[in-house]
C-alpha cells in the first residue's frame, strides 16, 4: 500500500525520490520520507501528512535544489499508509538501525516475535513499525563487513508476510539492494543512472526501460550492474519496454485527476477494444486467452473488492445472458474465508484495476490451489494478478491516479463484455450475424460516454441543488443494479455524503422507509425488456411518499416529467453498454458533490489507491 523509489546516479537525487513519490502518493500518503547518503552519512528528512509537507521542510533546509552537484548520488524515499503504528513522522521511513537504512511496502507478520527477540538482544525500536524490525535485523546481520547484499538475503529468510525491501548502508554509497515478495518492485534502466520503484509510474518520466521483479528475487544494484537473484540462484531478468507517455500521467489541465479520467473514457474504451473485434467477421481476437479454457468448464465464480466488485456483478449479468453458464460473484474477502466450491470444471475470473489487492491475490491462491482455471481482467501490466493467473484481458486504461475507480470501471465493463461475446461464440449460444450487430453496437460507446460527459453542466447544476443533503438512494434494476450500486460507492468515497445503493425491486423490503420529502433517490430508468416497466412502479411508489427523484435515462419517456425533479437524458443505447453509459453522470455527480462539499477529490480521507494488505 505504501509506495517507494530508490536512485543512483547523478542527478541531484532528492527531487528525483520526491517527484518519484509524488506519483505515488495514491499508494498512500499518511507520512512520507527519504534518506541520502552525504559524506559518510545518512541526511534523512520525515514528516507526517502528504509529500507537499516533505518538500516543504525539504526546501526551508535548502535541500532542494535541482542541481546537479556530484557524480553519483544515492538515495531511497517512501510514501506511507499505515497498516503497523499510527501515521506519524516517527513511524515514517526510511527507518534506521547502525549503519542501515531500509524502506519497505507490505507487512511482516511475525513482527512481533521478531521484535522480542531483538529487544532480548538489547536492540532499541524508535518506531511503532514492522519495518524497524528489517533495519535491526539487518544490521545485526551485516556486523562488521560490508556485504549489504548477503545481510538482507539472511534477513528475509526470517520474515513471514509481504515485501519489498530496498536497503541502504551509509558505508557503501554506490549500492542499493532490493528484495521483493508480495509487493510489487521493478528496477528502471537508463544511461548510467538506475532508478527503483513499487510501480512504474513513479520513474516514467525517466525512463521506458524495466526489470519487473518476481517474488523471491533479490538485486544488488549500482549504476553499472543489476545483480538479480531469485530464491538463492541467480537468474537474468528480460527488460520491458513500456510504452506509456509520461504526460497520459499528469492532470492534462483538468482540475482534478478523477475528472481527467472521466473525460479518458471515451478512449479508454476505444483501447479496451482497439484490435480485438471484427464487426464485420463477427470475430473477436483476446491475446492472452487460450481458447481451450473457455471451453472446458461448467461454472464461473468471480471475486473482486470495491468498484471492481461491481463490475464483476455486470460481468455476471453479460456471461448469464449471452451463453446461460452459471455465474457466481463474491467479495475476495468473503470468498477467501469461507469453503469456496471451486474445482477443475470452474473458471475463476478475478477483476482488479491494480492487480495488486491483497484479498483478490488471496482468493487467486486459493482458487488455483483447488484446481480452478484462472483468468484476470487487469489494468496494471505486469501486476502480480496478472503474471498469476492462466488467462489475461487487460483493460488499457492507461495509469489511473485518482483513488476513486472510474475509467478503470467502464473499462473492465468493456473487458467484461468482450469476454462474454467471445464465451458465447466459442460456445455457439449466439450466432455469427448476432455477435456482428453486438460488435458494431460495441463501436458506438465512445460517442455514447462522449453525449454522456455533455450532461456535465447539467449534473454540477444538481449537485450543487442537493449537496446538502446527508443521505442519497440509488436505484436500478438488472444490468442497471450494479450501477446503482456503484453510484453510490462513488458518492460515499468523495464526497463523504451517506449513500445506498439497491435494486429497485428491494426498495418495498426495507429502505422505502427512508424515503421522505427531504431524500434525493437517483432512478436508473434503461429500456431494457421488462424492467422498464417495473422500474416506472418503483419511480411512482418513491414520488407518492414524496421522495425528490433524479432520474437518468436512455430517452426521454413522458410520464418522467411529471415524477421526476431532475430528468439526465442519454440517448438510446443498446442494453449492453447501459451498465457503463450509466455510470458516467453518476461519476460526474460524485464529483461535482464533492467540489461543491471542498473535500479532497483525488485523494479522499482514509482511503488509498491500491489495498495491498487486507
Ligand atoms: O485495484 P483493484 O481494482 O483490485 O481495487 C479494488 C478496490 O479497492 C477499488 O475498486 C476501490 O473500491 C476503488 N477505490 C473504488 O473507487
Amino acid at each position: 500500500m505504501c509506495g517507494i523509489v530508490g536512485y543512483i546516479g547523478p542527478r541531484s537525487v532528492i527531487p528525483v525520490l520526491v517527484g518519484g513519490l509524488e506519483k505515488l502518493e495514491y499508494r498512500g500518503y499518511d507520512s512520507a520520507g527519504i534518506a541520502v547518503i552525504e559524506n559518510g552519512d545518512f541526511y534523512i528528512s520525515r514528516v507526517e501528512g502528504k509529500l507537499a509537507g516533505l518538500r516543504d521542510k525539504l526546501s526551508s533546509e535548502g535541500r532542494y535544489s535541482l542541481e546537479t552537484d556530484k557524480e553519483n548520488n544515492i538515495g531511497i524515499g517512501h510514501t506511507r499508509w499505515a497498516t503497523h503504528g499510527r501515521p506519524s513522522e516517527t513511524n515514517a521511513h526510511p527507518h534506521t538501525a547502525g549503519r542501515i537504512c531500509v524502506v519497505h511496502n507490505g507487512i511482516i507478520e511475525n513482527y512481533a516475535s521478531l521484535r522480542k527477540e531483538l529487544q532480548a538482544e538489547g536492540c532499541k525500536f524508535i518506531s511503532e513499525t514492522d519495518t524497524e524490525i528489517a533495519a535491526h535485523l539487518i544490521n545485526k546481520h551485516i556486523g562488521d563487513t560490508n556485504d549489504l547484499y548477503e545481510a538482507v538475503k539472511t534477513t528475509i529468510k526470517q520474515l513471514e508476510g509481504s515485501y519489498a525491501l530496498l536497503v541502504s548502508l551509509k558505508d557503501d554509497p554506490d549500492t542499493l539492494i532490493l528484495a521483493k515478495d508480495s509487493s510489487p518492485a521493478v528496477i528502471g534502466l537508463s544511461e548510467n543512472e538506475v532508478f527503483i520503484a513499487s510501480d512504474i509510474p513513479a520513474v516514467l518520466r525517466y525512463t521506458k526501460d524495466y526489470l519487473i521483479l518476481e517474488d523471491g528475487d533479490t538485486a544488488k544494484i549500482t549504476k553499472d550492474e543489476i545483480y538479480l537473484e531469485n530464491n538463492g540462484k541467480k537468474i537474468e531478468r528480460e527488460v520491458t519496454r513500456v510504452n506509456w507517455d509520461p504526460i497520459t500521467a499528469e492532470k492534462a489541465g483538468y482540475k482534478h485527476f478523477m475528472l481527467k479520467e472521466i473525460h479518458e473514457q471515451p478512449n479508454a474504451v476505444t483501447e479496451t477494444f482497439r484490435g480485438r473485434i471484427k464487426p464485420q467477421e463477427g470475430e473477436i481476437v483476446l491475446d492472452g486467452i487460450k481458447d481451450e479454457d473457455l471451453l472446458n468448464f461448467e461454472r464461473i465464480v468471480i471475486v473482486a473488492c470495491g468498484t471492481a466488485w461491481h463490475a464483476g456483478l455486470v460481468t455476471k449479468f453479460y456471461i448469464e445472458r449471452l451463453t446461460k453458464i452459471p455465474v457466481e460473484v463474491d467479495y475476495a474477502s468473503e470468498f477467501r474465508y469461507r469453503t469456496p466450491i471451486i474445482n477443475e470444471q470452474t473458471l475463476f475470473i478475478c477483476v482488479s484495476q491494480s492487480g495488486e489487492t491483497a484479498d483478490t491475490l488471496g482468493s487467486l491462491a486459493l482458487a488455483k490451489e483447488q484446481g480452478a482455471k484462472t483468468l484476470a481482467i487487469c489494468n496494471a501490466v505486469g501486476s502480480t494478478i496478472s503474471r498469476r493467473v492462466d488467462n489475461i484481458i487487460y483493460t488499457h486504461a492507461g495509469p489511473e491516479i485518482s483513488v476513486a475507480s472510474t475509467k478503470a470501471f467502464s473499462t473492465q465493463l468493456t473487458a467484461a463484455l468482450l469476454l462474454a461475446l467471445k464465451l458465447a461464440d466459442l460456445r455457439k449460444t449466439i450466432t455469427k450475424k448476432e455477435l456482428s450487430k453486438h460488435l458494431e453496437d460495441l463501436m458506438l460507446l465512445p460517442s455514447l460516454i462522449s453525449s454522456a460527459l455533455e450532461t456535465d453542466k447539467q449534473v454540477e447544476k444538481i449537485a450543487k441543488k442537493y449537496g446538502k443533503t446527508e443521505h442519497l438512494l440509488y436505484l436500478g434494476r438488472g444490468l442497471l443494479y450494479p450501477i446503482a450500486l456503484e453510484g453510490a460507492l462513488k458518492l460515499k468515497e468523495i464526497s463523504y455524503i451517506h449513500a445506498e445503493g439497491y435494486p429497485s425491486g428491494e426498495m418495498k423490503h426495507g429502505p422505502i422507509a427512508l424515503i421522505n420529502d427531504e431524500l434525493p433517490v437517483v432512478v436508473l430508468f434503461g429500456k431494457d425488456g421488462q424492467n422498464y416497466e417495473k422500474t416506472m412502479s418503483n419511480l411512482i411508489e418513491v414520488e407518492s411518499r414524496g421522495g425528490r427523484i433524479i432520474a437518468v435515462t436512455d430517452k426521454a419517456v413522458p410520464e418522467l416529467k411529471d415524477l421526476a425533479w431532475e430528468t439526465i437524458e442519454l440517448g438510446e443505447m443498446s442494453p449492453l453498454l447501459m451498465p457503463i453509459v450509466f455510470s458516467v453522470p453518476l461519476q460526474l455527480l460524485s464529483y461535482h458533490a464533492a467540489i461543491y462539499l471542498g473535500t479532497d477529490v483525488d485523494q479522499p480521507r482514509n482511503l488509498a489507491k491500491s489495498v495491498t494488505v487486507e
